[in-house]
């Protein structure tokens, strides 16, 4: 009833501009930059005030950030959850103030499933099935044997699970390939950067690919191979997801083999969602962007044309 109240206050009033509170995750990628951005740019061309809180990587400020938009009677909670799960008391608070909730990039695991409007994301499953597809692709007999290290985002979101998962649901087919090491690299360059290090230290080099669950992660990993003597993209390859400028960079230079899109530019479908759900109009469930896998070969062919 208090949704109801709530749209028809807009109705009331149709050129009242509508207030969407925006809880982030954070500041950790060169993607996560590029997705505040067109979340910013997009608020503005439809005339829409966003109010954004970063969330610093952290639950608590993310949950605090949500309870600050509920007291504020914001018309829209827009949430990119850091992690997936522990969202069921505060989503009910926004429920029963009458806020509609969207999610934009990451999901929730919530116990009832009406707790939000719509999902405005990547495919991840998709994305983990794609990086796999394509080593396997690479891979002149389907019986070699491929030693792997898994660099996973941050523990508990739903890109890192996901990502894992479409990798090693096509890794199945090929019995001989094995990840040997899985290690949480928090998705941040310095992240990914330390889980080379630490298995540096501890074994010695039998890596012959690199699933990086990010760009960052992946030119850190990158970073810490070369210090250590090996030619990351040659002595090992390197399959990455995002697909920011400098991991196509990296594709060009030959330091990364692959690199499995993920887009950032979710800020329109966004906003368009916003306007439609407070129009009155129904939202589908989930909304998908579109993505590519880019490689050496292709990577100069695109370079120009990335936005972020
Ligand atoms: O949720 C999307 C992921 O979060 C991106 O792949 C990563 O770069 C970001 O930090």
């Amino acid at each position: 009833d208090e949704y109801v109240e709530s749209l028809n206050r807009v109705y009331e009033e149709p050129d009242r501009i509508i207030d969407v509170g925006y809880a982030q995750v954070g500041t950790e990628s060169a993607w996560r930059l590029a997705n505040t951005q067109s979340i910013k740019t997009a608020a503005k061309d439809f005339g829409i005030n966003l109010i954004y809180e970063d969330g610093n990587q952290s639950q608590e400020r993310q949950i605090e950030a949500l309870r600050r938009f509920i007291e504020m009677e914001v018309d829209v909670i827009v949430l990119s959850p850091v992690v997936d799960s522990g969202w069921d008391e505060v989503l009910e608070e926004a429920q029963d103030a009458g806020i509609p909730v969207l999610l934009s990039d990451r999901k929730v695991s919530t116990q009832k499933d009406d707790m939000y409007m719509t999902f405005i994301g990547a495919d991840f499953l998709e994305e983990g099935r794609r990086a796999m597809r394509w080593l396997a692709g690479t891979m002149e007999d389907p019986l070699e044997h491929v030693r792997i290290m898994e660099i996973e985002g941050t523990v508990g979101a739903s890109p890192s699970e996901e990502r894992s998962q479409g990798f090693q649901e096509v890794m199945q087919e090929y019995p001989n390939c094995q990840i040997v090491y899985s290690a949480c690299g928090d998705f941040t360059y310095e992240g990914g950067k330390q889980v080379v290090e630490d298995y540096m230290a501890s074994h010695k080099w039998d890596i012959d690919v690199i699933f990086s669950q990010n760009d960052d992660m992946a030119l850190g990993a990158a970073e810490a191979l070369e210090a250590h003597g090996l030619k990351p993209g040659v002595d090992v390859k390197l399959i990455s997801v995002d697909g920011a400028r400098s991991a196509f960079q990296a594709l060009i230079d030959k330091r990364l083999n692959c690199v499995v899109e993920c887009s950032p530019l979710l800020g329109p479908q966004l906003m368009k969602a916003v306007k439609d759900l407070m129009a009155g109009k129904e939202l589908p469930l989930r909304i998908i962007t579109d993505e590519k896998v880019y490689t050496q070969e292709n990577a100069q062919q695109y370079i120009r044309s990335r936005k972020y």
